[in-house]
């Protein structure tokens, strides 16, 4: 069975991992992670990044830190696409921000950008992008919108690591972006997630944020500051703002180190895969909206029909050999934690990915048997 998602832990990472536990006795959070954040950025090409304990969090910290540092208003209005993941939206609700749905688009996955603009309201603050399964969303098109509106962007880049616009990474056209490394995504440290950032007031405020809101997290030399300020109090007990316990540990981290060193690597295969995904669908092309771009870092391989019955028969077809499931979440209208903002059938191509689409898994070890297999499938199914 070819299955959504498996071990993609190889080997030596998991002998790393042993002989770490054989060397230390310091697991919780320290210089472990410290040095795959170093190494992220770089791999990211942002000036910083803090490890947290998966994409969720990243995005719930992102978007209350954001809050707190512009300054917005409770219920400050957020475009949000109607796919993407359900926590995305839940974290602007936690942090007391509205989730505005726009339509997403059937060429790049993000926003229906006429939509887009449609939806500003004077309460409109931030435009939150998913760069959905892989695929940049269309900064150009975003940024003239933001800078037009003043609005703030954030990126979730949490499918979407080394995926490209204009030859630059996603996740480094906004004020922060977020990744996800849990099972099954580009670069995996079982659970985990990323913040980034070029601003370090911000950082600062997501490393507090992150553990408790306790200043001891800052860096060293940011200390004496507080301690000035705040002499009646301990400082190992000072807390400046409020926080939540979403610290990751030194083993989650240790994998980090080791699965960045094969991530090129890993998006490389996912494309290919990717391409030969796109010559085994050939044949039927004309029944499928097109999922590629120049930038693409392909996380899975989806099949999104231009009418039902297709996706149907091609759905049961794969149903013993081949593991799927929908699109992302599908259209979050339809679900009931989301049904207060909105009429799902206002979301027209939203609802086509939902009920017309589906995807099957990619990653390092998807080899040319397995895409044989699909290919077979394909074609005694059409
Ligand atoms: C677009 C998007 N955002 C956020 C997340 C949340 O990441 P995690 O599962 O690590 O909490 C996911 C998860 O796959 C995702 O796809």
């Amino acid at each position: 069975m070819w299955k959504l998602q498996e071990n993609i832990l190889e080997g030596k990472d998991k002998q790393h991992l042993v002989e770490f536990i054989k060397t230390t006795d310091r697991f919780t959070q320290f210089s472990k992670v410290k040095a795959f954040e170093k190494d992220w950025s770089e791999w990211q090409n942002c000036n910083f990044s803090t490890f947290v304990n998966s994409g969720s969090s990243a995005d719930l910290i992102m978007l209350d830190a954001v809050k707190e540092f512009y300054n917005l208003e409770d219920g400050a209005e957020v475009l949000v696409p109607a796919v993407t993941w359900t926590t995305n939206i839940t974290s602007v609700i936690q942090a007391k921000l509205t989730p505005v749905f726009v339509d997403i688009n059937l060429v790049d996955y993000s926003f229906d950008y006429e939509m887009l603009e449609k939806s500003i309201t004077s309460k409109t603050k931030i435009i939150l992008i998913t760069h959905l399964i892989g695929l940049p969303a269309n900064i150009d098109v975003i940024k003239k919108i933001a800078e037009k509106y003043s609005l703030l962007i954030l990126e979730d880049c949490c499918e979407s690591h080394g995926a490209t616009f204009k030859n630059k990474k996603v996740g480094n056209f906004g004020i922060a972006s977020t990744f996800s490394f849990y099972w099954g995504h580009h670069l995996t440290t079982v659970e985990g997630g990323m913040i980034c950032t070029e601003n370090e007031d911000l950082n600062d405020l997501f490393i507090l944020k992150r553990s408790h809101g306790l200043a001891r997290e800052l860096d060293s030399s940011k200390h004496q500051k507080y301690k000035d300020k705040y002499p009646h109090l301990d400082f190992n007990f000072l807390f400046l703002t409020h926080g939540y316990n979403f610290r990751n540990t030194e083993l989650h981290a240790v994998l980090g180190i080791e699965q960045l060193k094969h991530l090129e690597r890993y998006i490389q295969i996912r494309n290919r895969n990717h391409k030969r995904y796109l010559e085994i669908i050939n044949p039927i092309k004309e029944k499928l909206y097109k999922v590629d771009s120049d930038g693409i870092s392909s996380f899975c391989l989806p099949f999104i029909f231009k009418n039902k019955v297709d996706k149907e028969k091609l759905h049961k077809a794969l149903k013993d050999d081949i593991e799927s499931r929908p699109i992302v979440s599908g259209n979050l209208l339809l679900q009931p934690c989301f049904m207060q903002f909105g009429d799902f059938k206002d979301f027209k191509t939203a609802q086509i990915v939902h009920e017309n689409g589906f995807y099957i898994g990619n990653n390092q070890f998807v080899n040319d048997e397995r895409l044989e297999l699909l290919s077979e499938i394909i074609k005694t199914t059409f």
